[in-house]
């Protein structure tokens, strides 16, 4: 199982992190689809800058690869200020977070990823920053100890979360703005990876750019990722370019499936249908017959499954749909026996 090749949950290599970074949409123009967030965060953005006020804290949640970072990075450019990232693991004391918001200058976005891994504490001492741009510190122990408000330049917290379910009540309610980003259609993963493929001067056929749009998952990450694994297949087999051919071998060597899933979708689907009778089957179970943490299930692997329908959730537990059956080619139980009553 380690050295399965898994696409979309496998750590990017610093080389690849590089890449992205390169390819990193830099303004609205590159920014493709998610219009409806787009426009939202426009309209923001324009009318914070004439009132001359700072943005208002954002929210932005979907899984992972979809634009988060990069939207955050859009805002501050187009804002004109400075983005100062950090994640909510990497905040472990009200100390880090008061020293991260004191050397913001006035207007500065706050990208805080990972935001649902806030500690309470932490957490606790952002409600006054968020609100009132202040912070409570508390000096002195005991009967002795006293809180003095301290006050910060005004800034915007963008924050940036994979599991929006995980965060509490009180520190949602604090973001003006909540947004939530879908998969992309494929024409929109189309126009990603042919911006990208010019970038990185990869010749990459038209029928290989509707084919690896199509198995991407429905996520710019996981294509540009699978752009970079083609380009790389095709230099070791000699070819100047990226054709159907290499890109077949190329799914084929990573186990990515016709639909674009992989060894990890594919694992958990069939332990549904062969192990659970089809489901319904809980979360536990599941996570426990695939060996596989419950966060990845349902932050990585589930929500493609649900969107393209292969899934569903229903209060007793998932169940593997129709589709899914046909998708491997299984009969539903119960029903070869009508058909041969037929
Ligand atoms: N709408 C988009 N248009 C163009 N490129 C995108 C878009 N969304 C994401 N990308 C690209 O995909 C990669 C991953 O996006 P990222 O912002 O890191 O996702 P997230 O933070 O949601 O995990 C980046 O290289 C980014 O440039
Ligand atoms: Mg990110």
């Amino acid at each position: 199982m380690a050295d399965t090749p898994d696409i979309k949950k496998s750590k990017e290599t610093p080389e690849e992190e590089k890449l992205f970074v390169s390819l990193r949409a830099s303004s609205w123009n590159e920014f493709e689809g998610q219009e409806r967030v787009k426009k939202a965060l426009t309209v923001a953005l324009t009318a914070a800058k004439k009132r001359k006020e700072v943005l208002e804290h954002i929210l932005l949640y979907g899984p992972p690869g979809l634009g988060k970072t990069t939207l955050a990075h859009i805002l501050s450019k187009e804002m004109g200020v400075n983005i100062r990232i950090t994640s909510g693991p990497a905040i472990e004391r009200s100390g880090d977070l008061a020293s991260i918001l004191t050397n913001l200058e006035p207007g500065d976005v706050l990208f805080i990823d990972e935001i649902h891994r806030l500690n309470k504490v932490v957490e606790e001492t952002l409600y006054p920053a968020m609100e009132d741009f202040a912070l409570d510190i508390v000096i002195g122990k005991g009967p002795s100890a006293r809180t003095l408000r301290l006050d910060l330049p005004k800034f915007t917290i963008i924050g940036a979360t994979t599991r929006i379910g995980l965060m509490s009540a009180p520190l949602r309610d604090r973001f003006g703005l909540i947004h939530r980003l879908n998969f992309y259609p494929a024409q929109d993963l189309e126009n990603i990876l042919k911006k990208a493929a010019g970038k990185l001067r990869i010749t990459l056929e038209e029928k290989a750019r509707t084919e690896l749009s199509k198995r991407a998952r429905g996520t710019p990450r996981i294509a540009l990722k699978l752009l970079k694994r083609a380009r790389d297949f095709a230099q070791v087999k000699g070819k100047e370019h990226v054709d159907t051919l290499v890109l077949e071998e190329a799914f084929s060597l990573l186990e990515i499936d016709t639909m674009g899933l992989d060894e990890s979708d594919r694992r958990l689907l069939k332990s549904i249908i062969e192990k659970h009778g089809g489901g319904p089957v809980g979360i536990e179970t599941m996570a426990a017959t695939i060996s596989e943490d419950i966060g990845t299930i349902e932050e990585v692997i589930e929500p493609y499954l649900l969107q393209i329908g292969l899934l569903k959730r229903t209060p007793r537990g998932r169940e593997a749909t129709e589709k899914a059956y046909e998708h491997f080619g299984i009969p539903k139980k119960g029903e070869s026996k009508q058909e041969k009553l037929l």
